[in-house]
Formats: C-alpha cells, structure tokens, sequence
C-alpha cells in the first residue's frame, strides 16, 4: 500500500492534533518543529465546547491534559466611581452538565505536550529542531528545506506554523502582523482563598486595563491583564526578573479587589507579549499546502478561540481530506511543475491538483467567513474591555450589566459556536 507523506509544519497547538486525525485515516504524517523540545512559556488556553468536540477524536487525550473544568464566570468592576460584581454566569457549568463537555481550562504548555505525546503514541514522526526554510511544489510533490540541512518530499504539506509563520510567507509573500494596540502581561497564580475552592473565571475591568483569570488546576489560575500600548512583541518569554516584581508590587493591579490583587502579587513565570490579528486572506493553499489555525487566521484572544478554531480547522481538513483525497489512492498526480520558492520569494503559480483542490476549497469555503468574522468580533471585545477615563469606564460597566442579564443577547455574543 502506497505511504502518502503528509508535512506537518509546526507541532505547536493544532500540528499534532491535525497530524493525529491524518494517522487515523491512513497518512503517513511528519511533524516538523523548530524547537526542540516544548516551550514552558504561555499561559493558560481555555478548551470550549467545540474544541473539546475534536479532541474527543483522540482516543485518551483528554484525561491527559490535567487542566480544570470551569462552572462560573464572574464580572467585577474595580472601578472606584463604580465598584462591585457587574454580573454571574452558571453557564459553563450547565453546558458541562447538559453535553460533558463544558470549557477545560489547562496550562498552554500541558496541553503542547499532551498534544505532541498522544501524536507519537498515534505512531506519528515527530522531528524536533526542524526550521522550515523553503518549499517547492513540482512533479507532483512538495519538498520542504529545514534551517539544520534536512530536506523532505512530501505529497502535500498543512502549514501550522503560527502567527509569524514561514509557511504563509512562502505560499504568499511577506506579510506585517496587525498589532492591535493591546498587550498582554500574564502568568500563572495560586487559586485566591475567596474563590473558595470553586472553579471560577473572572473577568475584572479597571481604568485602562482588563483582567482575565481562568483556573488550570486543582488550586492553580492562569491570568493575563489586557492594556493599551505601544506595541510589544510575541515572543513569549519570561519577563525579567525586575519588570516582574515591579508589576507584581508597584502596579494599579497589585491593590486590586475580589482576589484579583492577590493573583497579581502571588504570581509566578510573567510574560509579557503584543496581540496581533491579520487580515483575512483571499486563500489559505497554493498548490499541495495549506494553512491551518494560526497561520492562516491569528486572532486576539479576547473570545477565547484562537486554539479552539485551530481545532475546527483541523477536524474539518481531516475530514474533507478523507472525503475527497483519500490514501492510498492519494498522490494525485500534477501536471504543471512550479517554480520552487523561498519564504521572503513571490507565490509560486498555483497548480491543478483536482483531488486536493477539492478538499482545500472547501475548507476554505467553510473556514474563511467564520474564522474572519471571530477575529473582527475579539478585536472589538478587547476594544470594548480596556476604555480609558471614568465616563468611558461608567458606560462599559453599564453595556456589561445589561449584556450579562439578558442571557439571549450573551449567548449571541460569546456562545461556542456549536
Ligand atoms: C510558546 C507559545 C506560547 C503561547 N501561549 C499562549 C497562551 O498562553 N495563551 C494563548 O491563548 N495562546 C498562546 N499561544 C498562542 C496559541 O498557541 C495559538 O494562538 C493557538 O493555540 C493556535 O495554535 P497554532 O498551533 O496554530 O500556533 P502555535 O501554538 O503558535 O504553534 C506554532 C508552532 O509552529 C512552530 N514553528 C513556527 N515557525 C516554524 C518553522 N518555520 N518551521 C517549523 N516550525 C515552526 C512554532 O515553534 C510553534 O511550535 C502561544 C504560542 C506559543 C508559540
Ligand atoms: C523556539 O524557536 C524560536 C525561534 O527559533 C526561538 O526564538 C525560541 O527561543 C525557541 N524556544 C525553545 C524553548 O526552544
């Protein structure tokens, strides 16, 4: 039976997972990462009702993630013209109830490593300390070159690369990232004592500033405060060590109310990264390559979908795969070579390719118009969040009170998408 080589580029967040589905069927995928081992960078990723749904697929993984279900969202002001719970939703903890499968909030890097093991265990090839530094498409292949020398042929490649991701680049050109104006500094925190042992979230507004907290553990939280700045990288890593101590004793946030104040001046590992988006591409495949999740549609985290979208796409390229491109029949055939290209080069020509163009139309099809319309709504959510003055801030509290007592106007809002 003929192995129909998959590149797999990226084994960040969703190149194990869509690596994993494309094992089930009969590929045979390699994941190509640049690192060599799992950053222990990032903070904590809350998995949704959806997301949960694809993970679902992997036999195991989930009781693998550690992690903590969430029952409540609370919303407080700290304002101090205007201080107090601006509302209470149960909602997760009904939805867990109603489908078992509520939102899991884990630790970013767990779930990387939960993800790269379930992949290996699956029989995947995992190559560490693989750069992706050129494709070309010709003969019906695609050949991928790594930063340490290996070289690669592939039938066809899923780009997973991320939000600066090499992939994108070669198949489209050199593109900026959008930085939204917002960064980030976030960690991890033990579990405040008035949160009593319950697995809440927390959303907190201040003057200029917004506060997430989503628990990833027995008595462990994730949190990340949004604020308006001059832009910032991604990169990721530790902040250092007199940044730190400074946030977590000198900023506004340390004195703040509902546990809030203690998360920040019990915190450990900050990092401090921008939020960037891009806007919505045209396409998302040239040829035998195709991107997925962040690669093809980086989004701010302000909806808590960049992962959980991740995950629809590679659910739904297994299955459109399965569909109309199965192995081993595979391998279709390509009549036009292209000229190969670099990541910083033009596009390559886009070549037919029936049976693969069939799958990854219509992903497109599906993907392009829900993925867009969640990275155009997160951005507004984070504009709405961080307003800065008292009369700014007063008008806010009041849009979230009314939002979060109309349960019909919520759902519409910051349901899942099913
Ligand atoms: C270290 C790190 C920490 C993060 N922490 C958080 C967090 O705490 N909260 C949150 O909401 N989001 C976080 N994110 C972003 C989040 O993982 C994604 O938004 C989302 O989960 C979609 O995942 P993805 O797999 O598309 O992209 P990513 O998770 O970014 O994964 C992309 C992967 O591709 C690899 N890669 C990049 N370029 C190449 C190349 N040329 N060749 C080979 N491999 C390459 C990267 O090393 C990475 O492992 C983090 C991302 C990273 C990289
Ligand atoms: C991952 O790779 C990037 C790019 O080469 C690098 O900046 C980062 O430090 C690496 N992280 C780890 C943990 O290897």
């Amino acid at each position: 039976m003929a192995q129909v080589k998959v590149g797999i580029i990226g084994g960040g967040i969703v190149g194990p997972v869509i690596a994993t589905l494309l094992k089930q069927q009969g590929y045979e995928p390699i994941i190509f990462e640049r690192n060599d081992s799992v950053p222990e960078g990032g903070i904590g990723i809350g998995i949704q009702t959806n997301g949960l749904a694809v993970l679902q697929r992997i036999p195991g993984l989930i009781d693998t993630l550690g992690g903590r279900y969430l029952d409540y969202f609370n919303f407080y002001s700290v304002l101090p013209e205007d201080p107090g719970l601006l509302g209470a939703l149960d909602a997760p903890k009904k939805r867990r109830e109603a489908t078992g499968a509520g939102t899991l909030g884990v630790r970013r890097s767990a779930l990387q490593h939960a993800l790269v093991a379930a992949a290996a265990r699956a029989g995947v090839d995992v190559r560490w300390g693989h750069h992706l530094t050129a494709l070309a498409q010709y003969n019906g292949e695609v050949v991928l070159t790594f930063a340490n020398g290996a070289r690669e042929t592939v039938a066809f490649a899923v780009g997973c690369d991320g939000l600066h991701s090499d992939t994108r680049k070669a198949l489209f050109g050199e593109e900026r990232a959008d930085y939204t104006g917002l960064c980030q500094i976030g960690g991890y925190a033990p579990m405040p004592a008035s949160f009593e042992g319950k697995s809440m979230a927390m959303n907190v507004f201040g003057d200029g500033a917004h506060m997430i907290t989503v628990p990833v553990g027995a008595d462990t939280v994730g949190w990340a405060v949004t604020t308006r700045e001059a832009e910032a990288k991604e990169t990721w890593r530790a902040m250092d060590a007199a940044a730190a101590d400074a946030f977590k004793n000198n900023s506004p946030m340390a004195q703040w109310g509902y546990g809030a104040g203690e998360i920040v001046r019990n915190a450990q590992t900050l990092t401090k990264y921008g939020l960037y988006d891009r806007p919505e591409l045209p396409t998302w495949h040239a040829g035998r390559v195709v991107l997925i999740g962040d690669a093809a549609h980086p989004t701010s985290p302000h909806l808590g979908q960049g992962a959980n979208q991740a995950f629809e796409d590679a659910a739904l390229l297994a299955d459109l795969l399965a569909q109309h491109n199965p192995p081993p029949t595979a391998s279709p055939s390509l009549s036009t070579p292209s000229t190969p290209s670099s990541p910083s080069s033009a596009p390559p020509p886009n070549p037919p390719t029936p049976t693969l163009e069939a799958a990854f139309a219509a992903l497109e099809g599906a993907r392009i118009p829900r993925t867009a319309a969640l990275v155009k709504k997160a951005r507004e959510q984070g504009e709405t969040r961080v307003v800065h003055g008292v009369p700014a801030c007063l008008a806010r509290n009041q849009w979230y009170r009314e939002l979060l007592g109309d349960e019909a106007a919520l759902r519409a809002r910051f349901a899942p998408p099913a």
